[in-house]
């Protein structure tokens, strides 16, 4: 985790109230990995000083570039959108925990509810320079909302779902992952807390539906991986990037634990955002 000052490049925006920003931090965009979050401060005339996580919607090596993908939903993320091309921000990251991909996974899905597809975006990216195929499963609540396809690799296979039925799939997005389990070795999600918890009933059955074995079953003498570990998010079918409110960012205030499954809270700034599926407790509130 580092702080390190970022120019703004281009700023749009690409949906009603959405908002697109591209960002000069080349050492961010270097050690920056799928999953993980910056937590940005607004500028010292701003009269601001709380900071705001944007997840990492893209992040380019070789450009230096990096892209936030956000909503406006109050001062501090309006304030954002009246930067123009030069003005400088910092960045507080990479934070959290990256997704995990298993090296013999070959086709990745991924899921992303509304806002939530800048959690994922950037593991298109990665998975597709690295030769795997990329299916997106994009849902919203009607086409005015639908992220634009332009903004997305080629490569991918883009599938979008909308609640009113104005664009693709009439229904939620989580109706199209059935057709989608059989050929994905992973999946990879993020969105409103309901959509996660029915995509987590929905892996809770897979593996009996399917008859597929288990990725890893044979490493380590069948012993369990540590909880929170990278091994465990490889190997864990789904995982998912949690979306809360933060405060501090860095574990410090206790403001955006999720219950685990293992009884024990779960900081989402630092055990997350991203968990396999199986660590967080789905009974309960979020149901
Ligand atoms: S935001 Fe403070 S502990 Fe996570």
């Amino acid at each position: 985790m580092r702080l390190a000052a970022a120019e703004l490049v281009e700023s749009r925006e690409i949906l009603p109230g959405q908002w697109l920003q591209a960002y000069h931090a080349p050492d961010i965009a270097t050690r920056s990995r799928a999953g993980q979050f910056v937590h940005v401060r607004p500028g010292d005339y701003s009269g601001m000083v709380l900071r705001r996580p944007f997840s990492l919607n893209t992040a380019d090596p070789a450009t230096g570039i990096v892209t936030i993908h956000f909503r406006v939903i109050g001062r501090g993320t309006a304030w954002f959108t009246h930067l123009r091309p030069g003005d400088e921000i910092d960045l507080l990251g990479p934070l959290g925990r990256p997704f995990e991909v298993d090296p013999r996974s070959r086709h990745l899905l991924l899921i992303g509810g509304g806002l939530g597809i800048a959690g994922v975006r950037m593991l298109a990216d990665e998975a597709i320079r690295a030769g795997r195929r990329v299916t997106l499963l994009f849902g919203a609540a009607g086409s005015r909302e639908v992220y634009p396809s332009s903004l997305l690799p080629d490569e991918l296979e883009y599938v979008v779902a909308t609640d009113d039925g104005s664009l693709g799939h009439h229904g939620y997005v989580t109706d199209l992952v059935p057709e989608y389990e059989a050929w994905a070795d992973q999946a990879f999600a993020c969105g409103p807390q309901a959509m996660l918890a029915a995509l987590a009933r929905q892996a809770e059955g897979r593996r009996q539906r399917l008859g597929v074995a288990k990725l890893g079953r044979k490493r380590g003498g069948g012993k369990a991986d540590p909880f929170g570990s990278p091994a465990a998010r490889r190997k864990s079918f789904l995982q998912v990037s949690m979306e809360q409110n933060m405060g501090c960012a860095v574990g410090a205030c206790l403001g955006c634990v999720v219950m685990g499954s293992n009884g024990v809270p779960q900081r989402v700034c630092r055990e997350g955002p991203v968990f396999a599926v199986e660590e967080l407790a789905w009974d309960g509130a979020w149901r």
